[in-house]
């Protein structure tokens, strides 16, 4: 952990004054820390304590201009390799999974681009109750860590699950995070596209598809998750983007395969978007006016660039390239067919037919897959879109470990 520098976000609960401790302890390990004290955390601990001991300005205020001018409050957030909260109040727990932002502490939380590790100090009632239990799940949902709370005897006589964890416990998740967050795939990079792709008409209409984005994003959280850093190219879609991926927008196919070759080079490419094969060849500058009389409009279409194909090709090729397929019939042989068409490594397909009820893998939240390989042929049970991603990155893991011995 050596060299590494921690943003520490100290709220105002009893175990406030535990937080001097660690930052003590993370100085004798070689750790840099910035605090962030929230004016309730100001009761219970002296900024000139946490000044004092981090050898740095403590930040306080979202507003204060000299706060601003020094270290803006986004860079502040940024600066560090993890952000900690110690202790973690019900209140910060809440507003970070409500997303609010009223405060330094909580703006900060919001904003930042790095892991979060949080260590609640509480009450045990509040520990149990309801709305902090909710909390707890979103934020775990959302990718925060957490270390504790401890069960105990509490400051206010208590007895029960809701004591921060000692410094040095905190320690042990701090190095676990800084060196593990990485993960397996620590130092890689991923391409993952996800979503359809809308094909303009004329400027209010276009040709798209009923891909969800669902199993694509699944996958870039999977990946971050095992510590590749992600870029997640996607279409338009309604779902929120996992934590920790670089989430770039994009519309149309020729737009994800710009995007997608400015994120060149990389090492693990994953094409889940669902690209539009064709594209009305020119779209109407003004809106296709449905006029009495007239014949109906013809739409010409004319081919989109095939994307896997095209990285396929490239003098940047990623080095672990996996597309999917969408299929109706013949799942297997088809798939099979167009992973050597495409030259990819392995092909993902899946069998998007409606069931008898209409109802499609494309938009749902379950996936039925089969891993086709240069070698192997390999059919996964039905799972949900996030088991299955796992299952891929478990598979990719693999795949780099064995290619590197
Ligand atoms: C004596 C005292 C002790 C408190 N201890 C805690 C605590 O351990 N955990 C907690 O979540 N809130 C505790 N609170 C309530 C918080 O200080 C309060 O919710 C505050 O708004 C939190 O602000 P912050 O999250 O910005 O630090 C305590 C309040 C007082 C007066």
């Amino acid at each position: 952990m050596r060299g590494k520098s921690v943003l520490l976000v100290i709220g105002g609960g009893i175990a406030a004054y535990k937080a001097l401790e660690l930052i003590r302890r993370l100085a004798e390990r070689g750790v840099k820390t910035r605090a962030i004290l929230t004016s309730a955390g100001a009761q219970f601990v002296t900024p000139l304590s946490v000044a004092a001991l981090t050898g740095n300005r403590v930040f306080s205020d979202l507003f204060s201009l000299t706060d601003e001018s020094e270290m803006g409050h986004i860079e502040l957030s940024r600066a560090a390799d993890l952000v900690v909260v110690a202790p973690a109040t019900a209140d910060l727990m809440g507003k970070l999974a409500a997303g609010l932002a009223n405060d330094l502490a909580s703006t900060a939380l919001i904003a930042t681009d790095k892991p979060i590790l949080m260590a609640p100090a509480m009450n045990v009632r509040m520990w149990q109750s309801p709305p902090v239990r909710r909390n707890l799940e979103t934020l775990k949902s959302d990718g925060v860590l957490f270390v504790g709370p401890g069960d105990g005897e509490m400051a206010c006589g208590e007895f029960g699950p809701g004591r921060m964890a000692e410094p040095l416990e905190i320690i042990a998740a701090i190095e676990a995070a800084l060196t593990n967050h990485g993960g397996p795939l620590n130092g890689l990079k991923a391409l993952v596209t996800a979503g359809p792709t809308q094909e303009p008409l004329d400027p209010i209409r276009f040709l798209a598809n009923r891909s969800s984005g669902k199993q694509g994003y699944a996958i870039a959280g999977a990946l971050a998750a095992a510590g590749a850093d992600v870029a997640l190219v996607s279409g338009p879609v309604e779902i929120a983007p996992p934590p920790h991926v670089n989430l770039i927008k994009v519309g149309t196919a020729r737009q994800m395969l710009r995007a997608c070759e400015a994120q060149l080079p990389a090492d693990i490419a994953v094409m889940s978007a669902a690209v539009a094969d064709w594209r009305p060849e020119s779209p109407a500058s003004g809106k296709i006016k449905k006029d009495d009389g007239r014949a109906v409009p013809e739409i010409r279409l004319v081919e989109n660039p095939d994307i896997l194909a095209t990285l396929a090709k490239s003098s940047n090729r990623p080095r672990l390239l996996i597309g999917f397929a969408a299929e109706t019939d013949h799942v297997r042989a088809h798939a099979s067919a167009k992973r050597a068409r495409k030259g990819a490594d392995w092909i993902l397909a899946n069998d998007v037919s409606a069931d008898g009820e209409g109802r499609s893998v494309m938009g749902g939240d379950r996936n039925q897959i089969h891993l086709i390989t240069v070698e192997t042929e390999e059919s996964w049970p039905e799972m949900s879109k996030a088991d299955a991603a796992r299952r891929l990155v478990q598979h990719i893991v693999r795949h780099f470990q064995e290619t590197q011995t």
